[in-house]
């Protein structure tokens, strides 16, 4: 059992999304009550770091905040340590040692890290000049390697999976196509695991460049055979054969400037003029990382951040949490930095779906 841990602290990083203060929590309530550790909370990621903007958290800051989404710390996706503008001048400078400066100031022995790999590779920064972190790994996208899962997949598929359902019954009606382009960047898990639950007769996804012919065929062979609607989930990184991802912005002040999007519309104007079928886009967005997580993300984020104090209390320093074949156990953390876990082709989710008649684009 670690004696050299008295003081703790804990930051949030990259996009949001629901579950992160479901992890705070249980961080929090067992570094405070099952170790008698303090803790600190680290404003806005990184940012916070080399602002030195850091504050003590009681065990009532983290109470009643299971349940909510968001993140009662904030969170930033614009700020890689090694590479930030800390003067608005378009300069970038390494501002690690100034983030370690402000560990050091605040006593804290060590960092719990939660989020996705840009957070995860700040970390592997900081741990490569000698800061013990410990990882958790969050994102809507499930797209972070090592882990079977990441808290928030699971409510972003719920809240896909109800656009998709919702689409259904309108697309029904007026007899059309009808788009739903999800999020996920590079891996199409929430299309894939919407698409199925939703029953969409299409889903496009990154892994799989799709034809755009193909993905018309099937349209007009659901018309021929009487059924007078197709449902569409596209993965917002998903690109046609030989073809480019669709990318919505450039953000040259992110660590992850390409920001995808548009690719839904792009293909509702091409089924449309290919087949004649009224085809219609709707861009779900940031509502899949809003509001509150599902229970199975409430119960994983406990998990997890049980999983960080335990690890660091028992002298694992670098560590990643991870869900692997049902079990919580860690990894190091600098195998993650700067990877991607997208969807294999031969995954058997894919085989499923096309044995019920599902097209994906091919
Ligand atoms: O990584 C989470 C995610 O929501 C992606 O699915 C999406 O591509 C990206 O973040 C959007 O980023 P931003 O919040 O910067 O628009």
């Amino acid at each position: 059992m670690s004696n050299s841990i008295k003081r703790i602290g804990v930051l949030t990083g990259g996009g949001d999304c629901p579950g992160l203060n479901a992890v705070i929590r249980a961080v929090t309530k067992t570094a405070m009550f099952k170790y008698g550790l303090e803790v600190y909370g680290i404003e806005d990621a990184y940012l916070g770091l080399i602002r030195n903007r850091i504050r003590p958290l009681s065990s009532g800051d983290v109470s009643n905040i299971l349940t909510t989404g968001g993140t009662i710390l904030g969170t930033s996706n614009k700020c890689n340590p090694a590479a930030y503008d800390a003067n608005g001048d378009g300069q970038v400078q390494d501002c690690t040692d100034r983030c370690i400066e402000h560990v050091k100031l605040n006593e804290l022995d060590a960092l719990v890290c939660i989020g996705g790999d840009g957070t995860m590779s700040g970390a592997a920064s900081f741990v490569e000049k000698g800061i013990n972190c410990i990882g958790v790994p969050k994102t809507i996208d499930n797209d972070i390697v090592g882990t079977d899962v990441t808290f928030g997949f699971a409510t972003a598929v719920d809240i896909a999976t109800d656009a998709l359902d919702r689409i259904h019954t309108t697309a029904a009606s007026h007899h059309r196509a009808m788009i739903v382009e999800l999020m996920g960047r590079n891996a199409g898990w929430i299309a894939l695991h919407s698409g199925i639950a939703s029953g969409a007769d299409v889903i496009l996804l990154p892994e799989i460049p799709y034809d755009i012919n193909a993905v018309c065929d099937h349209v007009t062979q659901r018309s021929k055979k009487g059924k007078r609607f197709t449902i569409i989930a596209v993965s917002e990184g998903a690109k046609p054969a030989g073809g480019e991802q669709v990318v919505a912005k450039v953000d040259p002040t992110s660590p992850d400037p390409i920001k995808l999007g548009g690719v839904g519309n792009v293909i509702a104007d091409q089924i449309q003029r290919i087949t004649g079928v009224e085809t219609r886009c709707t861009v779900l967005g940031h509502v899949q990382r809003g509001g509150s997580p599902i229970p199975a993300d409430r119960v994983l984020a406990t998990q997890f951040g049980h999983a960080a104090i335990e690890c660091l209390m028992h002298d694992h320093a670098n560590r990643m949490i991870v869900m692997q074949n049902g079990q919580v156990t860690d990894i190091d953390i600098l195998d993650v930095a700067n990877k991607q876990r997208t969807i294999p082709a031969d995954h058997p989710l894919v085989a499923a779906a096309e044995a019920v008649g599902t097209c994906f684009g091919v």
